[in-house]
């Protein structure tokens, strides 16, 4: 396959239903937009915009941001906003409540269950929309899992769905016995937590969700957060070579073969990677038409982080 070409759009992936509307499993990550905290200069307004639009050119369907995700002079809700309105039936915005970021970059990672309200409502008016899609509690100060029940928040949200601030419940970051006990009070349509093909932790958590039709919506399947990652690399981002290996027999990039990996985890799999380049967006989608023999998958399945 050719896969820096357009012409692969996010149908190739297959749809997923999320909640009640049906979503291809090629979607998009906004965190990227902005650029981030420890680049030398912001991303371009402009460059965002053009990604967002020509992400959903390309039949991405599917948005994950957060209110969390700006820098001093731009903010994903807002440029999410500013490039789709007016929003047509498409996309899905899935978001974030939880954790809240002051102007100077403080980060609090905790709000409490009477708390999440606002934080909602914050995201409606940042995204310019009546309602929220998708809701996720995030849980946890960092990138580990952190402990403690999950079940008053979660209420609070069943709360906020009633009174018509949003559609659905996810949950992010967390255990197992999380969303066991989060599906005690609610159904849940999504997880996301973070999962690749060298981060296999979650493994039980994402058969659980196939066993109950969740989506499991991986973030960092392209390695990002991992030491040393170089996701656009000629070789994979931990070095791996089965994966520079498989990517060379389907003329992909490393970063598309672990996309198209966590894809083929199953059905339920949606994947968000993020990006604010051009070029990267139209591999990522591409990445929702590689179809991976049995073969490659079972040496694939074989990778592990040292
Ligand atoms: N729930 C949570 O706690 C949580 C945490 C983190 C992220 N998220 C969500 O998950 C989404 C995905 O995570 P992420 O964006 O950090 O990580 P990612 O999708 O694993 O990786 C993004 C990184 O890879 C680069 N990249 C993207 N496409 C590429 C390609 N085709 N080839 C080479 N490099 C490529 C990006 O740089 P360029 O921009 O230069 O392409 C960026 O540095 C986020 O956007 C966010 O919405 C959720």
């Amino acid at each position: 396959m050719t896969t820096q070409i357009a012409t692969y759009t996010a149908e190739t992936a297959g749809t997923w239903q999320l909640g009640d509307r049906t979503v291809n499993r090629i979607g998009f990550g906004a965190m990227r937009l902005t650029g981030m905290p420890w680049d030398p200069a912001p991303r371009s307004r402009e460059g965002a915009i053009d990604v967002l639009r020509h992400a959903v050119e390309l039949g991405v369907d599917h948005i994950d941001t957060a209110a969390f995700y700006f820098l001093p002079t731009r903010a994903s809700n807002e440029l999410i906003a500013t490039a789709l309105q007016p929003y047509a039936e498409q996309p899905v915005i899935a978001t974030k409540v939880g954790p809240s970021r002051s102007r100077d970059g403080g980060w609090e990672p905790y709000a409490r269950p009477d708390q999440l309200r606002a934080q909602v409502e914050e995201n409606i008016r940042q995204l310019g929309r009546d309602h929220l899609d998708v809701v996720n509690l995030r849980w946890g100060s960092g990138l580990t899992k952190e402990a403690g029940s999950i079940a008053e928040h979660v209420g609070a949200l069943t709360e906020l769905r009633d009174l018509g601030l949003l559609r659905h419940i996810g949950v992010s970051n967390v255990s197992i016995e999380q969303l066991r006990e989060a599906l005690e009070v609610t159904p849940v349509v999504e997880v996301q937590n973070r999962y690749g093909l060298t981060e296999r932790t979650d493994d039980d958590i994402l058969a659980l969700c196939g066993e109950r039709g969740i989506a499991f919506v991986p973030f960092f399947a392209m390695g990002a957060a991992l030491p040393g990652a170089i996701p656009g690399g000629a070789v994979d981002s931990t070095g791996k070579l089965e994966v520079a290996q498989v990517a060379a027999v389907h003329g992909a990039t490393p970063s598309q073969v672990r996309l198209a990996w966590t894809l083929h985890r199953g059905a339920h799999v949606l994947a968000i990677p993020g990006t604010g380049d051009l070029g990267h967006l139209e591999e990522n989608v591409a990445a929702g038409a590689l179809r991976l023999t049995d073969d490659e998958l079972a040496l694939l399945d074989g990778v592990r982080l040292a």
